[in-house]
């Protein structure tokens, strides 16, 4: 079979399924179901949209319920926990398979990067029909044939990839708002990270690309896109011309219909004057920033290979404050890095007192086969993590809920995305730095942007009454 490129050979893939779904359809009496389960960051989530949209146009019928015909985990490893949830889960959808023979399990994503795990899978978990990574998600339509004609097991996986497969089929959870990935990979090499080892080096699509998938995704009804890489501030660097990320916020910025615009992840070590400007002029760009602080200590912050210093990140966040006055910001912190002394952790708490998070991720640290940190003398006893983790979140649960107070009797925008699951005529959504806001409304509202005020800060949230 001859193709011009790699997108007609999954369609053409994707149609060969759908004959066998639909044969199978009439043995059974009744659709097939597909259940997709996503572990991990956002790139997941945005990935598990893609394969979710293959599955559908196979014919399978979208299900949140795992004893569905085909499942697929889209996994992650960026700590070990993630990796032993995952173990967990496939002892629970074995008991489901041994039931029904006929169903298929697949794992895609982080972990199946990395060889020891598929070693395992392959000897302790024989159940599963399919595995493949991160580079190759496009190629499920591919893989389920296989696996349909062969009756085999699939194992597919890529060290890496220069390739960017455009215009396959996606689903998207919200019909208002929707993640655009600007970029894969990461080139950064943080000391305790896995990241680039599993996701490959950093690759920029084009910003015509990038237009043109968030002008159709307009054209269909969103309203919010967030621009996703794991590090943005690098966006186009290797592009022929070169491109800076704020030059892409411009032109997304010029797109008819778009209200607004989110980003993640900023490194701090690439955020631009540029940038910062291009922010504070914009009508469309929320007012949230994700800046992963990781330590405070500049001494760790070198053995952590992140090339900046507490200093450089304190006057970070002092000019996007001032430039951005009402600015969210948000970070990451890893407590117990190797050789992280009661000194280097005071300093991490110095820093957030002095950014004022409106929130922050604390992670323990975990140790990641094959990252340079986990080969580092001083790894921290679990005792001592634990005690500067708790104190950690003290601090930052109490900083956070001082500074939501500040927005309080105000009146802001707020795009609503879902009906309340707790509380009943009561709808939620979000402001522009990314606060979550729950007010009384129904239905009707969401994919609105709607005045509300904001009665009480709760802490990470609020309480608002919707401005008529
Ligand atoms: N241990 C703990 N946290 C980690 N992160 C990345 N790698 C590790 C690790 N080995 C955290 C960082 C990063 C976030 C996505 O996950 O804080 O910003
Ligand atoms: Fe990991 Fe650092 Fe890359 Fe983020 S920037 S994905 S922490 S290596």
């Amino acid at each position: 079979m001859c193709f011009t490129n790699e997108t007609e050979k999954q369609k053409f893939y994707i149609d060969k399924c759908k004959e066998l779904v639909k044969s199978r359809e009439q043995q059974y009496g009744r659709k097939l179901t597909a259940c997709v389960v996503t572990f991990g960051c956002q790139m997941n989530f945005k990935d598990s949209e893609k394969l979710m949209g293959i599955l559908t146009e196979i014919g399978f019928m979208e299900t949140e319920d795992e004893h569905a015909d085909f499942v697929l985990y889209n996994t992650c490893t960026v700590r070990e926990n993630a990796n032993l949830k995952i173990y967990g889960r496939l002892g629970y959808l074995s008991k489901i398979k041994e039931k029904n023979p006929d169903m298929l399990i697949a794992l895609c994503g982080c972990m199946m990067q990395e060889p020891h795990v598929v070693e395992k899978l392959n000897k302790s978990y024989r159940f599963i029909d399919i595995i493949f990574g991160t580079h190759n998600i496009f190629l499920l339509a591919e893989l389920l044939y296989e696996r349909l004609i062969s009756g085999h097991k699939v194992e597919n996986i890529w060290d890496g990839t220069t390739e960017i497969v455009e215009e396959l089929p996606s689903i998207r959870k919200y019909s208002f708002k929707s993640g655009v990935n600007i970029m894969y990979g990461c080139n950064n090499f943080c000391s305790y990270c896995i990241v680039p080892y599993v996701r490959g080096r950093e690759r920029s699509r084009k910003p015509e690309d990038i237009i043109q998938e968030i002008r159709t995704l307009v054209e269909n009804g969103v309203i919010e896109v967030m621009l996703l890489g794991q590090n943005v501030n690098s966006y186009g660097k290797t592009l022929n011309p070169p491109v800076t990320f704020a030059e892409l916020l411009e032109q997304v910025e010029a797109i008819d219909g778009l209200k607004r615009i989110r980003f993640m992840t900023s490194h701090p070590k690439d955020l631009s004057d540029e940038l910062i400007r291009v922010m504070a002029k914009s009508q469309k760009i929320c007012k949230q920033m994700h800046l992963p602080l990781q330590s405070g200590s500049t001494r760790l912050l070198k053995l952590m290979n992140r090339h900046y210093t507490k200093e450089q990140y304190l006057e970070l966040v002092t000019k996007l404050r001032t430039a951005i006055p009402d600015i969210g910001i948000t970070t990451d912190i890893i407590v117990g890095f190797p050789g992280e002394t009661e000194e280097d952790f005071l300093e991490t708490l110095d820093v957030v007192k002095k950014a004022e998070y409106d929130s922050a991720f604390t992670f323990i640290y975990s140790k990641r086969s094959n990252t340079p940190a986990a080969q580092m003398p001083d790894q921290i006893p679990e005792t001592v993590v634990k005690e500067r983790f708790d104190r950690l979140l003290t601090v930052v649960n109490k900083i956070s809920s001082e500074k939501t107070k500040h927005l309080e009797n105000t009146i802001r925008e707020v795009l609503v995305e879902e009906e309340n699951k707790k509380i009943q005529g009561f709808v939620s959504g979000r402001l522009s730095n990314n606060s979550v806001v729950h007010f009384k409304g129904d239905s009707s509202l969401i994919g609105k942007l709607v005045p509300v005020k904001l009665k009480e800060a709760k802490g990470f949230y609020y309480i608002g009454e919707l401005v008529n």
